[in-house]
């Protein structure tokens, strides 16, 4: 393996300061992710979902953020998935983006909600075909014996909803809305010297905007 411990690279492209960011954290990270958007990175949306179960014990993943609101942040997901059990368990949740083409992370904490059936059910039909019916395949996050045992249930999905335009959005599958109380936003600095710029929630519901050492 190359010496990855030899390897790093000096962040000087932006730098980002309290006067620079507007005073809503949601208005601020859209602002960025559109940034991220119009720089044609790879899924910008694509985020670090980090959840914590009776266990204690902290798992991450990655999933799509598919839509941004005042009310927080949405994904969609499997809720019999390890990550719906941990939710199930514990709705505090923490997500992550890194932007590198930009030298840029976010963080970001809050409580998880289920979205409503309607709005779950509406993404659901708003996918293509072949997703839908892998809703229905897969039981996220159980063991299987081997590939041709996921691909025999593929295809028997695939058969019984052969002729029907609408597969239905099973029960088991939905939306959350992480409702945040934290955000980071990180830009990366020559000699490690990051801006870090964060958004706490206070008890009255007024963010309080600050800066963290690097
Ligand atoms: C780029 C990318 C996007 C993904 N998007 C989703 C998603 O939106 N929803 C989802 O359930 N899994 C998504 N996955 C798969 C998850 O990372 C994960 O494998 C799966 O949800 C099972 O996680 P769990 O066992 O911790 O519940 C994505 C994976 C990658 C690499």
């Amino acid at each position: 393996m190359k010496p990855i411990k030899d390897l790093r690279l000096e962040y000087s492209k932006e730098s980002l300061d309290v006067s620079d960011v507007v005073s809503n954290p949601i208005q601020q990270f859209e602002r960025w992710m559109n940034e991220a958007l119009d720089a044609d990175l790879i899924e910008p949306y694509a985020m670090t979902l980090s959840t914590v179960g009776n266990d204690l014990k902290p798992s991450s993943r990655i999933v799509l953020l598919r839509g941004i609101s005042q009310l927080g942040l949405t994904f969609f997901t499997n809720y019999e998935s390890k990550k719906g059990q941990n939710l199930l368990e514990n709705p505090q949740a923490a997500l992550n983006f890194f932007w590198p083409e930009l030298e840029r992370q976010v963080r970001i904490e809050g409580t998880v909600q289920k979205t409503s059936l309607e709005e779950s059910t509406a993404y659901f039909h708003s996918r293509p075909k072949g997703n839908r019916l892998g809703a229905w395949a897969s039981d996220q996050s159980r063991p299987i014996e081997s590939k041709e045992a996921l691909q025999n249930k593929a295809q028997k999905v695939e058969v019984h909803y052969e002729n029907e335009d609408s597969v239905p959005c099973p029960e088991h599958w939905g939306g959350y809305r992480l409702i945040p109380n934290y955000f980071e936003f990180w830009q990366g600095r020559p000699s490690r010297l990051h801006d870090r710029i964060f958004y706490e929630k206070d008890e009255s519901g007024n963010w309080k905007i600050g800066r963290l050492q690097p």
